[in-house]
């Protein structure tokens, strides 16, 4: 776990315009100066990222969020007391102080306060907005603990902060809010959570047609196995691992993962068993397909941008 003397240093090489690696609860992020165009524009070198893809803006608090937006509706200020510090990121009109980089040219920005110690303590320290992506190259699975994050970007991070493994395991839910809310990607904040607070949201199908999330590549997420979901049970031999979490496999697979049959649960372990299993040269990741039930849609979610 990092020490309080890293995060220290750590919040120095971000007012410095470097590029700092840190634990958030759903992931591990990519974090520099949100207010530094030139420090912004090394995360993209970094991860290799389309400059298309907007980049989300971490806060400390609430207060801290709101000077960052041109306009906190009602809405975002019911969320963000309900869910902030957490998984939930409000896309909202961005001030001019928000570099264009950031947001890749949109005239809106993501924001949310993560609720991880070491992030907090990391903003609160730097003084500054962190802005941040998962902490994993382009198209590839986001990291869950610092060693993934070594794995993958370790030669261009100036510095990783250690927070354990992440809690919740997924990236957050987004949520635009102007003009009407919308979710952009599915988190572990479920829509029915949200709507409890707000009313209800624009149906998913419309609004992702009529307003794609940008930076949403359909491959993204994904190992470097092929995977593949598996519905009624794994039946396969030879070199194939199986993630299951209600069906046993077939005794013929090589490796067989079980699953918490819990989607909290389930998330927390999803990332780590796919990167430790990506590490082990499969010929394919076969995975049981999740259930239908809502509880389960961010995870089906990200195993259908995973699945070849
Ligand atoms: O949990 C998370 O959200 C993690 C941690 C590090 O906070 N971050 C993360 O970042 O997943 P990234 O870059 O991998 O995904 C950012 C998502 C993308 O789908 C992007 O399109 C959306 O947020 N996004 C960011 N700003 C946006 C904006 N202004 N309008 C619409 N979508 C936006
Ligand atoms: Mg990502």
């Amino acid at each position: 776990m990092a020490t309080n003397e890293e995060i220290l240093r750590a919040a120095e090489l971000v007012r410095q315009g470097r590029l700092v690696a840190f634990p958030t609860e759903t992931v591990y992020g990519l974090g520099a100066n949100a207010l530094d165009a030139a420090a912004v524009e090394r995360i993209y070198a970094a991860k290799g990222r389309p400059a298309g893809s907007p980049l989300i803006v971490h806060a400390a608090s609430l207060e801290q969020a709101r000077e960052l937006v041109a306009e906190w509706p009602a809405e975002a200020d019911a969320l963000a007391r309900r869910f902030w510090p957490g998984p939930l990121t409000l896309v909202l009109p961005k001030r001019a102080c928000i570099p264009d980089r950031v947001t890749a040219g949109l005239p809106t920005v993501g924001l949310r306060v993560p609720s991880h110690p070491v992030a907090l303590e990391l903003i609160r320290l730097a003084g500054v907005p962190i802005a941040a992506p998962s902490a994993n190259p382009f198209t590839r699975l986001s990291p869950t603990t610092a060693e993934h994050v070594r794995r993958g970007l370790g030669a261009v991070a100036d510095a990783v902060l250690d927070g354990g493994a992440a809690a919740v395991g997924i990236e957050s839910t987004v949520l635009s809010l102007l003009p009407k809310p919308r979710l952009l990607r599915p988190g572990m904040i479920g829509a029915r959570e949200i709507e409890e607070i707000i009313g209800p949201l624009q149906p998913a199908a419309l609004a992702s047609d009529a307003h794609p999330s940008p930076g949403m590549h359909p491959v993204h997420y994904s190992p470097a196995t092929p995977l593949y979901l598996v519905r009624n049970g794994i039946t396969a031999g030879g070199r194939v691992a199986a993630v299951w979490h209600r069906t046993p496999p077939s005794p013929g697979v090589a490796r067989s993962v079980r699953l918490p049959d819990d989607p909290a649960e389930y998330a927390a372990a999803l990332y780590g068993t796919l990167h430790e299993l990506d590490a082990e040269g499969f010929d394919a990741i076969l995975v049981e397909a999740p259930p239908e039930d809502p509880a389960w849609a961010a995870i089906r979610d990200r195993l259908e941008r995973a699945s070849s």
